[in-house]
């Protein structure tokens, strides 16, 4: 039956249309998102000439995703989407350590590394540093046998997913803590570097006068038998770029001292490190899982099976 619609009466007809969906969880979210974009669009007065315009973004988005680039993660990383999720979704009780974003840059199948195993074996010009420190639970008991998954990017500020230079995994790692819940890394001092920005990400940031910056810091996934997993990052407490994180990802208590040495230090000389070298320590508390989860390595695992992500 034909009938007039008009802006105000649109958004309930779509919503009615969307209400007999019969997962719960999917109905609450098309029910939100609809009447959220509706509303955006309303807002703004959006033109069809600015609508064509996010359609062609988001297919140049999609056409730059590849096995070494996620530019829609990047998206909602500088749009802050990612640290909206990471809070709402990752509440911790206090004491436990913070999450923050995973990224685009992680990769699976990377190797097992003894302690003191260097991640950072090809980057011939950074500072050589020891990461070290326990993982915990919240009464303080060590969590033997949790696993560290680390990566970083190289002196030159590249992932090695994004150095053509380069063939292969560096600068990752999975590291085990021993029975005091210690584990010991050798790596090189993180540097700032730019998230990619040649593609529509990069012009956002540039149309809205941003920079693209991220703070140094070492990326961790950290888990064990029984914990919940947690998503973070350590960072350098003298980067300038720690009040404006292109990705909003910085936490107070992420934020780490990479003490510098100018003379020999027993350990680093046991695994052959002359200075000047950094040490820098950090101690990640595990929160006991409730109930199995799904989590962010789960999704990249469905990604990676895709053929979309190796
Ligand atoms: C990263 O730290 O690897 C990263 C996080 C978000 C966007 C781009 C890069
Ligand atoms: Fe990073």
């Amino acid at each position: 039956m034909p009938r007039n619609k008009t802006e105000n009466d649109i958004t309930a007809e779509v919503l009615a249309r969307f209400s007999e969906t019969p997962d719960p969880r999917l109905r609450q979210i098309m029910l939100s998102l609809i009447g959220h974009l509706h509303a955006f669009v309303k807002e703004v007065e959006l033109t069809e000439a600015e609508w064509f315009q996010a359609i062609e973004i988001l297919t140049q988005a999609g056409k730059m995703c590849s096995d070494k680039r996620q530019e829609f993660i990047l998206f909602s990383d500088t749009l802050g989407v990612s640290m909206v999720v990471d809070l709402v979704d990752h509440r911790k009780p206090d004491g436990a350590t913070e999450s923050t974003v995973f990224g685009p840059f992680h990769r699976l199948g990377v190797p097992d590394m003894p302690p003191g195993g260097n991640i950072a074996h090809r980057d011939e010009t950074g500072v050589p540093t020891l990461v070290s420190g326990r993982v915990l639970d919240l009464d303080g008991n060590p969590v033997a046998g949790a696993v560290l998954d680390v990566w970083q990017t190289q002196t030159n500020g590249l992932y090695d997913s994004q150095d053509q230079g380069l063939d292969g995994l560096h600068m990752r790692g999975k590291f085990t803590t021993d029975s005091e819940g210690r584990y010991l890394i050798r790596t090189v001092q993180p540097v700032n570097y730019p998230i990619p920005s040649d593609g529509p990400v990069g012009a956002m940031l540039k149309a809205t006068g941003r920079h693209p910056w991220r703070p140094a810091h070492i990326h961790f996934v950290v888990s064990a038998d029984g914990y919940e997993p947690v998503t973070t990052h350590i960072f350098d407490r003298t980067d300038p770029y720690l009040a404006s994180d292109a990705v909003f990802a910085v936490k107070d208590a992420l934020i780490c001292d990479f003490a510098r040495h100018e003379t020999p230090e027993p350990e680093a000389t046991r695994l052959g490190i002359a200075p000047p070298f950094c040490t820098a320590e950090f101690d990640f508390r595990l929160v006991p899982a409730t109930a199995p989860q799904a989590t962010v390595m789960d999704a990249q695992r469905r990604l990676a099976a895709l053929g979309a992500r190796t």
